[in-house]
């Protein structure tokens, strides 16, 4: 029996694992706790902890196997919030010396930038902003208007601005500097990038002895800095046999970060720009771990792989033929998948919400998650605020649009609104 330290709740890879007949160690935050269902009877064994910026609680945890001589085979961390903690836990726990160095760099955005800039990767320009008071104006006469301000450590667009000119700066400044950044975000630097106008895609791959086994590249609906209730929410999965030449770019540059970083066996999530007037390849961030949201179901449904299968089987190895990882068929037969995060117009608490069968009426809706229920507060300003996410199909790109919209003007919410 194979033993996993895993750091993050997903109940689909806690069902996987538990096929597999592998014995789980989890270990979850309180955010977590209090906002992802979790159900730590999935668990063999778990370790609640208050942050995966705890040291000491993580300190702990090793410390705790180490006393009851407990051996880990590997540690999977792809939390996002937490992912130095959780690389902490695999640097003590597997002896992986260079796993520290490797996160920081995917989590920092302006370590991240550096290291791509040095291996000739093209990024937007940036600053860092390590405080507000002192530091943006240098940045702002360097990079000037318009330009994003986000948070250095930040996940999921939150707290992410376009800033047109000085007064939307003064304005936005003082409301950071009153409300603060969300919970889940500590570190307060930020970091200043000249604004990107263009599609932006993500790069989705599972690395396993440092090659590729599976990579795949969906273009967002819209930016994720614009997507909301206004503009649709989700991504669509693009076949490589219809975007040759973007895939041969993509893989360029994800090659070139992949030798810098050693990526060996790891889930990787990129992001990049196709810049509107000049056509260039712009990257914008990576991250070793698997992306949120429905983007994991959208490309099992298109290219009939898991990447929480893939990423397993790059994370135990050969030696354990884990007969059921193979690539499979797409279980469906639409040329193109997407995902669409389905919200109601309007923020404020849902006092009523449809059922999963209102969904029965429209064609080729291949999987409905709700994350949020009646009672819960939905803010459709924000980019990552998952309330119903469906993968669906269809034989155009449009068609999936189409039907995402269909749907978000036929769906009916009842909301107090806040
Ligand atoms: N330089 C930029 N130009 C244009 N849009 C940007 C730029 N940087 C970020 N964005 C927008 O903000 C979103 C969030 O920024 P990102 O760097 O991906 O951080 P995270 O996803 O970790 O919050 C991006 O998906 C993109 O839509
Ligand atoms: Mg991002």
């Amino acid at each position: 029996m194979r033993r996993l330290l895993v750091c993050k709740w997903d109940r689909d890879f806690m069902t996987l694992l538990k096929k597999e007949d592998i014995e789980v160690y989890l270990v979850v935050d309180q955010y977590e706790c209090d906002h992802c269902d979790v159900d730590l009877s999935m668990a063999d064994v778990a370790y609640k902890i208050s942050s995966f910026n705890s040291l000491e609680e993580l300190m702990s945890i090793v410390v705790d196997l180490r006393e009851k001589k407990i051996t880990i085979d590997k540690v999977v961390n792809f939390i996002e919030h937490g992912q130095l903690g959780a690389s902490l836990l695999k640097h003590f726990i597997e002896k992986d010396s260079n796993i520290l160095e490797k996160t920081l760099t995917a989590r920092d955005k302006r370590l991240m930038k550096a290291v791509a800039r040095s291996v000739g990767v093209t990024v937007a320009r940036s600053c860092s902003v390590a405080d507000l008071d002192t530091e943006l104006s240098s940045a702002t006469a360097v990079l000037g208007y318009p330009f994003i301000l986000k948070p250095a450590y930040g996940i999921g667009a939150y707290s992410t601005y376009k800033i047109k000119d000085h007064a939307e700066l003064n304005k936005i400044v003082s409301d950071l500097k009153t409300n603060g950044l969300p919970g889940f975000l500590s570190s307060q630097h930020f970091i200043a990038e000249e604004f990107i106008n263009g599609e932006e895609f993500h790069i989705d791959a599972i690395w396993k002895n440092g090659q590729e086994i599976i990579f795949s590249i969906s273009r967002y609906f819209c930016p994720r800095i614009g997507a909301g209730n206004r503009n649709l929410n989700g991504s669509i999965v693009l076949p490589e046999s219809q975007y040759e030449s973007l895939y041969r770019e993509a893989r360029e540059v994800c090659l070139k970060i992949s030798r810098e970083l050693d990526f060996r066996n790891e889930a990787v999530h990129i992001e990049f720009f196709i810049e509107k007037n000049s056509g260039k390849f712009i990257l914008s961030e990576f991250a070793t771990r698997i992306a949120g949201a429905a983007v994991s179901d959208s490309i099992e449904y298109a290219k009939g792989s898991s990447l929480h299968q893939l990423l397993l089987k790059s994370l135990l190895g050969d030696e354990n033929t884990l007969d059921s990882l193979n690539v499979k068929n797409p279980p469906h037969d639409t040329r193109f998948v997407g995902w669409c995060n389905i919200i109601p117009a309007v923020s404020g608490k849902i006092n009523k919400m449809p059922e999963k069968n209102f969904f029965q009426q429209y064609k080729n809706i291949f999987k409905i998650q709700f994350l949020q229920k009646e009672g819960d507060l939905v803010n459709v300003d924000d980019p990552s605020n998952w309330c119903i996410l469906i993968v669906l199909g269809a034989d155009s790109e449009q068609g999936i649009v189409d039907t995402c919209n269909q749907i978000l003007s036929d769906i009916k919410f009842e909301m107090i609104p806040s």
